[in-house]
């Protein structure tokens, strides 16, 4: 019943898209870039089943897979938290793999830059790589900004199953960000140095339901680790651990 699924998902893009004017002005600029030819290239391509499945490496795994969508301004905390959760998991034989903006952007996506579509891409090409973890056994924990809510909205469209994906937003504000500034790239930024920057010359758009939101700003990390590891043991993702 492939198709019901295919359609379920239409019906509910269509919806999340007709209740906001400027996620449809995105969706449409996106595909002005060329964006929307993306999955419509490959022609006579055939599906091979496999023989050991995801079901079967879960099994084996001892939990379930999924993917974890940190998203956050630059500097509120996302690669940290995913690595501390990775960290936490990993001592308790879970299997995770942590995508990172930054790391992504030096290999797979280090030919895209940060316009509306190259992010769109960017978020397209790490939403099918978790999409590959699942089917993998692994929890991917990926830290990207992602500040545009129909990219996300996107990747959760990938994902075969709703539950596969929880999107958690670490809750920072830009002033906070801004004043660690770990990188120095909010001060080139205010000085115009480097365009089209999330929170000064690039909007973000926060989550309007998020899974979890994490307050980056005021929480230890091991609490806001405790937090993500508590959503993960709710929905029945990992057992519960000590
Ligand atoms: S995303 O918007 O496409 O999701 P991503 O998470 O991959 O962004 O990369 C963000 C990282 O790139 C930031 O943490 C920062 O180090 C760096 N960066 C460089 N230029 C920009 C920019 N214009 N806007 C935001 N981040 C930038």
């Amino acid at each position: 019943m492939e198709w019901v699924a295919k359609v379920r998902r239409l019906v509910y893009l269509v919806h999340n898209l007709s209740g906001d004017r400027y996620n449809q002005a995105c969706f449409k600029l996106t595909h002005g870039t060329g964006l929307h030819r993306m999955n419509s290239e490959s022609s006579n391509i055939f599906w091979h089943q496999p023989v050991v499945t995801r079901e079967m490496r879960e099994t084996r795994n001892g939990h379930r897979s999924s993917v974890v969508w940190f998203t956050g301004l630059s500097g509120s905390g996302k690669s940290t938290l995913a690595h501390a959760v990775e960290g936490f998991l990993h001592r308790r034989n879970i299997q995770t793999f942590v995508f990172d903006g930054d790391n992504v952007r030096h290999g797979l996506c280090g030919d895209l830059g940060f316009s509306i579509g190259d992010r769109a891409e960017n978020i397209r090409r790490i939403g099918q790589m978790s999409k590959l973890f699942i089917d993998a056994g692994v929890i991917a924990l990926t830290a990207f900004i992602s500040p545009f809510r129909v990219d996300r909205q996107r990747v959760r469209m990938m994902v075969d199953n709703d539950a596969d994906f929880l999107e958690v937003w670490c809750k920072c504000p830009l002033e906070v960000c801004e004043s660690r500034d770990v990188k120095g790239l909010y001060q080139r930024a205010r000085k115009g140095e480097i365009s089209d920057f999330t929170g000064i010359s690039s909007p973000y758009e926060e989550p309007q339901n998020a899974h979890l939101i994490v307050n980056t700003a005021e929480l230890a990390v091991e609490e806001c680790v405790q937090q993500v590891v508590n959503l993960l043991v709710v929905r029945g993702i990992v057992p519960k651990m000590p």
